[in-house]
């Protein structure tokens, strides 16, 4: 997408354009208007201010609509406050032996292939198994979550899957129900339970609401830590002197995964925002009840606020990239998803230092959907 989103940046920053579905977006592709956006409370994230009432109760009923990420102030902080305690970086640190066991056990089942899918094998598995862990989920459950989740992120890629989404939200929904209700008799040390502990004593989330933040916790581990993560090796491994000098020199890990999200950012566009009044923008009109999206990728690559923006370099230094947003709706994940890939990237390269693509880089696929940018699969030779 680079060179288009280049030819955005300079010819058309602000651009209205039609969405696979039929309804046109602004799309904000400079660095500066992106920041400006994001941090900007005329752009709110529910649109549901813009129905009536009835179309208003029904939007409501989706089991993923009541969350922070489509939540406007006041809302925001009180569904946001709840989560925000179990995702500080102190906390998210004391998970990192665990995330170093879950990445050793996972390399260990490849010891004895030469070839693996380092998506399939290692990316995708090591995220869901944190994140499902935290909440409580079952490990034989995990199968099921991923197949909501993808559901989940179908829906937003293409409107006619309506009635596969309905069937998935249903069974998610209903598991749960049952889910919470045995929690709800019997605590255990998991997110679950201390989110509904915290619901009855008065830290109001209705169970709509408790829903919602569950199934976006899901999803947001689901689908954008395995980008991270192979979106990184990716970058490293087509830019072998960059993989070269972490190897040399270890401590530029951090630096490394900063440069990774500017470079191949795993969320290619920000949820959506609506404009809550008129808004004049590099020359352009937007009006109240528009939709507009921020290109993060874009953003990521302007030639205006990075020096050779095209260029894979971890040794830029401290990063001021968007690829986990800014403002009010900052990734609450940002901690969890840096120690996933620090701990990814370092058992990787210590247990196989000699790692390869092991396919020409054209024949490499990349996810549909504007949403995540992501590979299809990522083989490699292990050895
Ligand atoms: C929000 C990116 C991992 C939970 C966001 C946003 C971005 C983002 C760009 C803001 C969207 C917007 O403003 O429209 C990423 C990336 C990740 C990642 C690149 C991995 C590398 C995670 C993980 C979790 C998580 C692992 C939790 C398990 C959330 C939540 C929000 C969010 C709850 C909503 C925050 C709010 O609305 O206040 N993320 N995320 N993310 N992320 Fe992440």
């Amino acid at each position: 997408p680079y060179p288009a989103f280049h030819s955005l940046q300079q010819n058309s920053p602000v651009h209205r354009t039609l969405m696979p579905d039929g309804h046109y977006a602004w799309i904000v592709t400079r660095y500066e208007d992106a920041v400006n956006v994001l941090k900007d409370q005329r752009f709110i994230k529910d649109f549901t201010v813009f129905l009536d009432e009835e179309s208003r109760a029904q939007a409501h009923q989706s089991i993923f609509s009541r969350n922070m990420l489509f939540a406007d102030p006041p809302d925001h902080k009180r569904l946001r406050g709840l989560v925000q305690q179990a995702f500080t970086p102190r906390i998210i640190e004391e998970l990192r032996g665990r995330i170093t066991e879950i990445a050793n056990e996972l390399i260990d089942d490849m010891q004895d292939r030469s070839q693996i899918d380092l998506i399939d094998d290692f990316a995708f598995p090591l995220p869901i198994i944190v994140i499902c862990e935290m909440l409580g989920v079952p490990s034989e459950d995990r199968d099921k979550f991923r197949t909501w989740s993808n559901t989940l992120v179908e829906a937003s890629n293409d409107p006619e899957k309506a009635e596969k989404v309905q069937q998935h939200m249903q069974e998610f929904t209903a598991y749960l129900q049952e889910w919470m209700a045995d929690r709800q008799e019997n605590p255990q040390n998991d997110m679950i339970s201390k989110l509904i502990q915290a619901e009855e004593s008065g830290d109001r989330l209705s169970e709509q609401e408790l829903y919602g933040v569950v199934s976006l916790l899901i999803i947001a581990g689901h689908e954008t830590t395995v980008n991270l993560i192979s979106n990184g090796m990716y970058a490293l491994m087509t830019h072998p002197e960059q993989m070269r000098k972490l190897q040399e020199q270890p401590d530029l890990l951090r630096p490394a995964i900063e440069e990774m999200l500017r470079f191949e950012g795993p969320v290619e566009f920000s949820t959506d925002r609506w404009a809550s009044e008129t808004v004049e923008l590099q020359g352009q009109t937007i009006h109240r009840g528009e939709h507009v999206l921020v290109a993060l990728d874009a953003a990521n690559r302007d030639p205006e606020a990075f020096e050779d923006p095209d260029v894979f370099d971890i040794t830029r230094g401290r990063s001021k990239h968007l690829a986990f947003g800014k403002g009010m709706h900052f990734c609450l994940g940002a901690p969890l998803a840096r120690v996933e890939a620090e701990v990814s990237l370092q058992t990787l390269l210590e247990r196989f230092p000699d790692l390869q693509l092991s396919t020409d880089v054209s024949d490499l696929e990349w996810r549909p959907g504007i949403l995540m940018r992501g590979l299809m699969e990522l083989p490699v030779r292990l050895k």
